[in-house]
């Protein structure tokens, strides 16, 4: 039997690639301590943000605990930039086995979970520190167990912040300025039904387009947080950005629950340990970027639109009918986070 080869110059494209990729991930496991011992186990991690992310920042410092504290038996190579796929093919490669490790937006986990909307509704949170009491509690708790019904095992929750609008030609000062405009979504239901109810047309696309659908006149404007809004250069083409902090959309750090099961009781448990440690890290460093986000973009030129108090209750009366639609069944969780805002 004859094996296809490849013809030489595609070959050594080829090789070229895979170095490329192999040095790539060995910057991700970068400063190891324990990087000389033989390793039993080596896995992937993806993450659909750029290196010097703060959730890649997080990703980075899991891989390191993890390798101090397994002696290097076990290795973590991160993949940052969405190398490995966007997070919805990620979710489904993880359920076999494909990718052992992420970091998913909770948007995205939803599509997959109803049940997850319940901690991303427009509005629901007064403030970050309403957010993670009920991450960091009972709520929280319960909802990374969750997962394990779909071949994943939670992790530990990752910051995200606050999403705003921001657009290209006109800023958004009140709702009425939402007529008419086209805003690109994350490929969620909930989302498309959220700036829909707000008087915009919704256009889900995928995280590494909307610079060129926003560039291209695709859309006229999108929805993130400071981070996101500068480490892709949103900014450059979209120079509105208005404050109205619509949903926070926390973020889920996950395990193939293939990848788990080969693991033994002592190794998931250091798992979990540097999984939570690195999320505390991840912490810091978003509240560090977004405070420096904001002042990256505003001196490159973006003009800020705080929303006023009361159109901001304008904002959340058009989208009360989507609690109705995703929440019908989840009130009871709904109205328990609601007391425990301010
Ligand atoms: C945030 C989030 C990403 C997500 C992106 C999006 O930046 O961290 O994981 O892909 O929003 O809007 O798609």
């Amino acid at each position: 039997m004859s094996r296809q080869r490849l013809p030489a110059k595609r070959l050594i494209g080829a090789g070229m690639v895979i170095l490329g990729m192999i040095g790539a991930a060995w910057v991700g496991v970068r400063e190891s301590s324990a990087a000389n011992a033989e390793p039993e186990y080596v896995f992937s991690y993806a993450e659909n943000q750029a290196a010097d992310y703060p959730t890649t920042l997080g990703a980075y410092r899991f891989a390191e605990l993890v390798e101090e504290r397994t002696e290097g038996r076990i290795r973590i190579m991160v993949w940052p930039d969405g190398e490995l796929g966007v997070e919805r093919d990620i979710i489904r490669q993880m359920q076999f086995g494909g990718v052992d490790f992420a970091r998913v937006s909770l948007s995205q986990l939803a599509e997959y979970i109803p049940e997850f909307n319940a901690l991303q509704m427009p509005y629901l949170y007064t403030d970050s520190g309403h957010m993670w009491r009920v991450l960091d509690g009972e709520i929280g708790d319960t909802f990374l167990g969750k997962v394990s019904a779909y071949e994943l095992v939670g992790l530990s929750w990752y910051d995200a912040g606050a999403r705003n609008f921001y657009t290209a030609h006109k800023p958004i000062t009140a709702l009425e300025d939402m007529q008419g405009m086209r805003i690109r979504v994350q490929e969620s239901e909930l989302m498309a039904d959220m700036v829909e109810a707000l008087g915009a047309t919704a256009v889900p696309g995928e995280y590494a387009d909307v610079y060129a659908n926003i560039e291209r006149g695709i859309v006229d404007g999108a929805e993130n947080n400071w981070p996101s809004y500068e480490s892709m250069s949103h900014y450059e083409v979209a120079g509105y950005f208005t404050v109205d902090e619509h949903t926070r959309v926390p973020e889920m750090q996950l395990c193939s629950a293939h990848t788990w099961e080969k693991l033994s009781g002592e190794d998931r448990q250091i798992l979990l340990e540097c999984a939570k440690e690195s999320a505390l890290y991840e912490r810091e460093c978003w509240t560090l970027r977004e405070k420096e986000s904001r002042q990256i973009v505003t001196s490159k030129g973006a003009k800020v639109v705080e929303l006023s108090a009361e159109e901001k209750k304008r904002f959340f009366n058009a989208v009360k009918g989507v609690y109705e639609k995703y929440c019908g069944d989840y009130m009871d969780i709904i109205d328990e986070i609601i007391a425990m805002g301010d």
